[in-house]
């Protein structure tokens, strides 16, 4: 089998063609219209078949090998953020307030380039390869939405995925076998109290101090309930209480999330967070109501998937490229593709100080990097072609309509 992965010249300036226009013209979480358009029309160019989902987000193409054989999946996501870019770039984005600054759009463009690369190779693998273009991802809605609407019909064997990874050297492969991004639940939190002058506080109930303990107090919910060995956080990001400066409030409103790695601990702090929000809120005589809502399991990688991965990625770079890396308490909702077949999510280092890409994600500084976008293509292309060449994989049936 030869199999040729390197991206040419003309495929890397289609590549940072992609890039640019996906980079200047983003779109929030589950309205990548456009974005979807454009990933549509630039498959099928290509030649691909796209699977019609009724979907006016996210696309499904799928591209046959010279035989029948198992099937495999590689995913991006396209969804942009709501933050107002200040990288400085010349191809920055032109719509206020919202930017690729988790570089989905550096995602998008590699999974356009992998396919082109499968096409190329058709003739040196069989089976079929489903390209999965997420929407979605940062409000972790999408895996879920495109499960519903069957971009997956039950007969894949295997899915792939990858993130940009800033805090890794450019051209690093990060890898992780079993437990890998974080479970997320999104906590909401209303304490009450009772309304009056700010100047008569013993005549009420003030929520912002009730609040503010409530804070305080969830500070202990991981460092005094959960074994100091099992990784867990609880982060309130947002607190907002009262009207005016004068006026002793009587709610206070707050968010944040909850990141665990087991099961166990995630029923721990499903019990523990609630009690200590309730108890300390009732001290100051005040009442809370909690939710917590489930967001996304935890990115877990299949051991022998991850194994497959690691021959792939030498298909492609030198062994000293390869990086083991430690689990990361950010989610992924990735792991909703994990639930329903094996899958192997890794890191592909952008990090490059002389190129101004040292920002982490999420910040409005955040930059990808375009010299490693060729690599991101061919890792997901050889993952694909090398697991479908994979002795254990050819003696798989083609799937008959399971
Ligand atoms: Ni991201």
């Amino acid at each position: 089998m030869s199999v040729q992965l390197e991206v040419d010249q003309e495929l890397q300036e289609k590549m940072s063609g992609w890039y640019r226009e996906f980079h200047q013209y983003p779109e929030l979480s589950m309205q990548e219209f456009e974005t979807t358009q454009k990933i549509a029309g630039e498959l099928q160019k290509m030649g691909v078949n796209l699977i019609e989902l009724g979907t006016s987000v996210g696309v499904v193409g799928v591209i046959d090998g010279n035989g029948p054989g198992p099937e495999v999946v590689l995913r991006a996501d396209i969804d942009a953020l709501p933050i107002q870019e200040q990288s400085g770039l010349p191809f920055a984005s032109q719509v206020q307030d919202v930017s690729h600054m988790c570089g989905h759009d550096f995602h998008t463009s590699a999974l356009l380039g992998a396919a082109s690369l499968l096409l190329r190779n058709r003739n040196s693998w069989s089976g079929r390869v489903k390209l999965l273009f997420q929407p979605g991802e940062e409000t972790t809605a999408g895996a879920k939405y495109m499960l519903e609407k069957g971009a997956l019909t039950g007969g894949e064997k295997a899915i792939f995925g990858l993130h940009n990874a800033p805090f890794l050297p450019a051209g690093s492969v990060g890898i992780r076998s079993g437990p890998f991004f974080a479970a997320a639940d999104t906590l909401h939190i209303q304490i009450t109290g009772r309304k009056g002058h700010a100047a008569l506080p013993h005549l009420t109930v003030d929520a912002t101090v009730a609040a503010s303990a409530v804070v305080m107090g969830l500070q202990t919910a991981v460092s005094r309930a959960v074994n100091p060995l099992d990784p867990a956080v609880v982060t309130i990001g947002s607190l907002h209480s009262g009207q005016g400066h004068n006026v002793v409030s009587d709610l206070a409103e707050m968010w944040g999330t909850i990141r665990t790695f087991s099961q166990a601990v995630r029923n721990l702090l499903y019990e523990t967070v609630p009690r200590i929000v309730k108890q300390v809120a009732a001290g100051y005589g005040a009442t809370a109501e909690v939710e917590i809502l489930p967001q996304t399991p935890e990115v877990n990688n299949d051991p022998g998937l991850t194994a497959s991965f690691r021959e792939a990625a030498l298909m492609v770079v030198d062994p000293g490229r390869l990086v083991d890396v430690e689990p990361i308490m950010a989610a992924e909702d990735f792991a909703v593709y994990q639930q329903k077949l094996p899958g192997c999510y890794f890191l592909l280092g952008t990090g490059d100080p002389s190129q101004h890409v040292e920002a982490p994600w999420h910040d409005p500084k955040f930059r990808v990097n375009e010299r490693v976008m060729p690599l991101a293509a061919s890792l997901l292309a050889a993952s694909a072609i090398h697991h479908l060449s994979q002795p254990s994989m050819a003696a798989v049936a083609p799937s008959t309509g399971d």
